[in-house]
């Protein structure tokens, strides 16, 4: 939901600028801009399009300088135009501001500016936002040393609704200022520089010291000085974190496409969520950042489990691992759903939201108003020093290494493992013995080769995405465990390449989907479950009468038989503690080859943005 990076130091600051961006533009990809400050002149260049058409405009010395803002837009208020791109300058043509967030008030801030000779170009509440700084800024005592931040700091408090910011003024060629609330913003500490950022993955290249910004908090960077204090002038001393971050695992490599590479990093994701978290009788797992008592965890009586989007079809295997394998109730909630309503809790509830960016807004609104009432709340998450990270009461990191396509891929398994761990953990506190707690541990520590294994499939389900390439629709079916796969699997395939999907729990399809059923539209059945094997061939049964061609995921050793499936998909048998990892694969890549060969742009589909910062 949109990128900002901001730079001040010795060195010419638009190519550092555009580097950082174009690491950031999973967050947004419909315009971009970049605005450079000497002593001289406010300098500014806007383009619709990604990041790198902007560089092509941003040539030569044009905009030669050492302090800049830039940003990558996912658009909220206002179409894909040039006038709605940021960097937004005031009428006055003083400050010039990138944001990242919804202001909700704007409509009222932006008739109180008319009404005081105020006009503007652009369709954003953005704009109104650096104009509410112009109008601070001009009422400031023009002789203090600290107008510039005072009078951010005065809008501010004027502002409702959602902002990670990066400000310059054009009489402070010295000076960026920066300031969050609920969106994300980090400073990074360099040598003679400091950068601002939505993460670290724009910075990292000159850094790996950085503070965090929390909600409320304002930062002035000037002089080689790094200020930092709250909305209400509190001054406060920043904690500096190092980043540890391979910066290799953010690169392309020999792959066409970063989705592609992290299909093929699951197997090493998985290894890193294992690492170290099994106890040394090897018959359970255990973690070190639950902040959590075992004896605290035997008193819970339910479990809720809340996140969006692929996360929160993560929460959806997780609620059959869990009451499977730990027999505790789970219920699953959207984060979106469970922060507006009033959902009775039991004390005894434990509240686990689970998210890959560690920034999505609901997710983080969700896991605040679950503290707010007084539950323990836990978080599943693959951003070490996202707020959600530093907001919630204990966790546990993925490591699954930066994840930069959009479509989430290795950190979905990954969240699918570690559920699996968490299952284990709950059970073997409770009723799981000894023994199964063994063949547990060696079949997740399996989960790895079995992985490899199977995204050795690509070949064939290439061939197979060639067959079904055209389509225009398709159902996903599945039953228990398999029906989330589904959904992920339907939630794949519409994002990256635009075909409609629906995922559907197989027996369910007759109370309805079955009308779409024909010829024209193709069946994805999960038929990986050898306990309901029978069932599911049934379902297929009814699918096949109708005329649908079938892609079956099914087992090795369980194959069906060729008169109901036109395709077939076969992964390796293993736990059921694992199959939800290896079946999503299959699915993963039926998505990405189908979206491919349809020439659409896998890594940055349209209108998706990978972290979801607005609400
Ligand atoms: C889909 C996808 C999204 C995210 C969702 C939550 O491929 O990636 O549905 O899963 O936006 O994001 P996180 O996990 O960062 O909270």
């Amino acid at each position: 939901m949109c990128g900002i990076v901001g730079y001040i130091g010795k060195q010419e600051a638009s190519p550092l600028l555009l580097e950082g961006l174009k690491r950031l533009e999973y967050r947004g990809y419909d315009s971009a801009g970049v605005a450079v400050l000497t002593e001289k002149e406010l300098k500014l260049k806007k383009h619709k399009g990604r990041v790198t058409e902007l560089a092509k405009h941003v040539s030569g010395n044009s905009l030669s300088g050492n302090l800049g803002i830039c940003h990558t837009r996912w658009a909220t208020h206002g179409a894909v135009t040039e006038e709605n791109a940021h960097p937004h300058v005031s009428f006055d043509g003083k400050i010039a501001m990138v944001h990242n967030g919804v202001i909700e008030n704007y409509l009222s801030i932006k008739k109180f500016l008319e009404g005081e000779g105020y006009s503007f170009y652009s369709e954003t509440d953005s704009e109104v936002f650096c104009n509410l700084i112009a109008y601070h800024y001009a009422k400031e005592d023009s002789e203090s040393e600290t107008r510039f931040p005072d009078s951010v700091r005065r809008t501010l408090k004027h502002i409702e609704g959602t902002y990670g910011i990066a400000v310059i003024c054009a009489d402070h060629p010295t000076e960026l200022v920066g300031a969050r609330k609920g969106s994300p913003l980090i400073v990074g500490i360099g040598p003679d520089e400091y950068l601002l950022a939505s993460d670290v993955s724009a910075i990292i290249r000159r850094t790996s010291n950085v503070v965090y910004l929390n909600d409320g908090e304002i930062v002035s960077l000037k002089n080689g000085e790094l200020n930092l204090l709250t909305n209400d002038e509190e001054i406060l001393t920043p904690e500096i974190k190092t980043i540890d971050w391979d910066i290799a695992e953010s690169e392309l490599g020999d792959y066409e496409h970063y989705m592609l590479k992290e299909i093929f990093e699951q197997s090493g994701a998985l290894e890193n969520a294992m690492r170290g978290r099994f106890s040394d009788d090897m018959s359970t797992a255990k973690f070190g950042g639950l902040n959590t008592t075992a004896q605290e965890l035997r008193q819970i009586d339910r479990i809720l489990l809340c996140a969006c989007g692929t996360a929160w079809h993560a929460c959806l295997v997780g609620e059959y691992l869990i009451e499977r394998f730990a027999r505790i109730p789970v219920e699953v909630e959207y984060a979106s759903e469970f922060r507006y309503r009033n959902a009775p809790l039991d004390k005894n509830t434990l509240v686990l939201v689970i998210s890959q960016s560690g920034e999505t807004i609901d997710t983080l609104a969700a896991l605040r108003e679950s503290k707010r009432k007084g539950y323990k709340t836990l978080a599943i998450n693959n951003s070490v020093g996202s707020t959600i990270a530093r907001e919630s009461d204990g966790g546990i990191y993925q490591h699954a290494g930066p994840e930069i396509g959009v479509a989430s891929t290795k950190a979905f398994t990954s969240q699918l493992h570690i559920l699996s761990m968490l299952a284990l953990y709950l059970g073997r506190l409770r009723d799981m013995s000894f023994q199964d707690g063994l063949e547990y541990v060696a079949a997740l520590k399996q989960a790895p080769e079995l992985v490899t294994e199977t995204v050795k499939l690509s070949d064939q389900i290439l061939e197979i995405s060639k067959k079904y390439k055209d389509m225009t629709d398709c159902l996903f079916l599945g039953r228990q465990d398999m029906f989330p796969i589904a959904l992920e699997g339907a939630l794949k395939l519409k994002e990256i390449s635009y075909i409609h999907a629906e995922g559907y729990p197989a027996a369910e399809m007759k109370h309805g989907p079955i009308a779409l059923i024909s010829a024209e539209c193709p069946v994805i059945v999960l038929a990986t479950q050898p306990d309901i094997h029978e069932k599911l061939v049934s379902n297929i049964q009814e699918v096949k009468a109708r005329g649908a061609p079938v892609i079956a995921i099914a087992n090795r050793s369980n194959p069906l038989p060729k008169e109901i499936a036109d395709d077939q998909i076969l992964i390796p048998d293993c736990h059921r503690a694992v199959l939800p990892i290896l079946a999503s694969i299959p699915t993963q890549l039926l998505s990405y080859h189908i979206a491919n060969l349809r020439g659409c742009d896998v890594d940055k589909p349209r209108n998706l943005a990978k972290s979801v910062t607005v609400e």
